[in-house]
């Protein structure tokens, strides 16, 4: 099987041909109590919510938390590892989580958001129940039992003496880097909270694979998505917007605007990205990148200049960016819970099969839940889900165990909102008011 032939199929897989077929839209996308009890229960979770493991600390026994929990020797450790990434002075959080008074100050809550698994920010479900990732942000049952027990026990500091925990560096890229630069201190629209641009910056050609970005202003970079336009006239509509504005670059939201697929998602507190072993995505020089940058404006309106370093190689095997959307959707206002779904036919295929490594889920900020499933002859398995979406956090995850997939195979997608904020119907589409359903697979052999 030639990566060509993959590429071809991969084509006419390719969904912008169908949906552009059927609607005659442009559709682009882009693409988030202590004690000695047998099992310790936080406060707060009753019955009917699922009980976390066991509490085992080193040096105890999984009957449970027997001696005192401590912020020096039992949390801090935790902290250093899962929460100052982004919970420093001047760091993408809106406060620090570095000393001991200022833990306690944030006490109840840390124990909420880690039961809740809001903090730290992860939206797919690494449970193990549908899939687990690599290098994901995710913290153990007794970890999260760690914080309530802590809180339980009155937030005991423990002694300050404890040597400080080793913090495990960020990962980095390894290869020739090059650099995508938005050439200017770009100055934010402060008319509203966000704001949403698109740079357009040259391809160093090649094939992508891996990725870092060091935001210019960390304070208000929320999320960088890096768009390669699906060919180069694409590439020209994108060069057309950008002159069209005032300003450098234009104003985009989901997605770029024109047909382009996401190569580089990034949020803060992550560190490079490096795609699987020997894979990359192919950048042609002869069409621009389109960098869009979500600016948060609440904690800082400075100007930015953000880089974006990508990991290039003349040589790859060939990754895809595979789109599985569900465009059909028309959901009504004011509810609490909509849910559509649609399937897609892999048959394109033919006799390729393909490894999925990864998952780029991607909704607009009604989104509250998104799953994939792979129905197969002999039986359903979930690919990923996303018990709770949050545009703000739109992040690529990385099967621990890539799987393959054949053309008997077909893809379930299903999505779920919240329109109780909105007066009339929504469906597909770019803009700040319309949603998505769509979820990209990184392909390769
Ligand atoms: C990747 C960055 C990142 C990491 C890692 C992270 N946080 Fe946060 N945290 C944020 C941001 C940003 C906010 C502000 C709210 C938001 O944007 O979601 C926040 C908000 C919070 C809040 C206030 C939210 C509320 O609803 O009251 C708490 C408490 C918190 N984080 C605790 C933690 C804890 C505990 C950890 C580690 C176990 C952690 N965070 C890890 C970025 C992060």
């Amino acid at each position: 099987m030639s990566a060509r032939s993959l590429s071809r199929a991969l084509l006419v897989l390719s969904p912008f041909v169908a949906l552009a077929a059927c609607d005659g839209s442009t559709v682009t996308d882009d693409a988030g109590g202590g004690g000695s009890t047998d099992v310790f229960v936080p406060p707060g979770v009753d019955a009917d919510m699922e009980a976390p493991d066991a509490y085992v600390a080193p040096g105890e026994d999984a009957n449970g938390p027997i001696g005192d929990v401590t912020y020096y020797e039992d949390l801090r450790p935790i902290i250093a590892q899962h929460c100052q990434s982004c919970h420093v002075a001047g760091g993408v959080a809106p406060f620090p989580l570095t000393t001991y008074t200022e833990t306690t100050t944030w006490g109840g809550r840390l124990v909420e958001v880690t039961r809740d698994r809001i903090m730290p920010p992860y939206l797919a479900d690494n449970s193990g129940d549908c899939q687990s990732f690599r290098d994901a942000r995710w913290l153990t049952d007794a970890q999260i039992a760690t914080f309530a027990a802590w809180h339980e026990q009155g937030m005991l500091e423990g002694d300050p003496t404890t040597p400080a925990p080793m913090v495990v560096p960020p990962p980095v890229l390894r290869g020739a880097v090059s650099t995508l630069d938005i050439g200017v201190d770009y100055a934010p629209d402060t008319s509203g909270t966000d704001d949403y641009r698109c740079f357009i910056v040259d391809s160093p050609g090649g094939y992508v694979t891996g990725y870092d970005v060091h935001p210019g202003n960390p304070q208000s970079v929320h999320h960088v998505i890096v768009y390669e336009p699906t060919d180069d006239g694409e590439g020209d509509e994108a060069r057309r917007l950008d002159a069209a504005e005032a300003g450098p670059g234009y104003t985009c939201f989901g997605g770029a605007t024109v047909n382009a697929f996401p190569v580089v998602l990034w949020a803060p507190g992550g560190g490079a990205t490096e795609f699987p072993a020997g894979t990359g995505v192919e950048i042609p020089a002869s069409r621009p990148l389109i960098v869009q940058i979500h600016y948060n404006l609440l904690a800082s309106t400075a100007t930015d200049r953000t880089r974006v370093d990508i990991e290039t190689t003349a040589r790859a095997i060939p990754a895809y960016i595979l789109p599985m959307v569900d465009s059909g959707f028309n959901i009504p206002p004011r509810m609490e819970s909509y849910s559509s779904s649609q399937m897609q036919s892999l048959d394109a295929l033919g006799s390729i099969t393909p490894r999925v490594y990864g998952s780029f889920p991607h909704m607009h900020t009604m989104g509250t839940r998104l799953q994939v499933d792979l129905v197969r002859p002999d039986g359903e398995m979930c690919v990923i889900e996303v018990p709770r979406w949050d545009f703000n956090w739109q992040l690529a995850y990385w099967y621990e165990t890539p799987f393959r997939v054949t053309a008997d195979d077909q893809v379930r997608i299903t999505c779920e909102w919240n329109s109780m904020g909105r007066d009339t119907n929504t469906t597909w589409g770019e803009g700040t008011q319309d949603e998505m359903c769509l979820n990209f697979f990184y392909v390769s052999l």
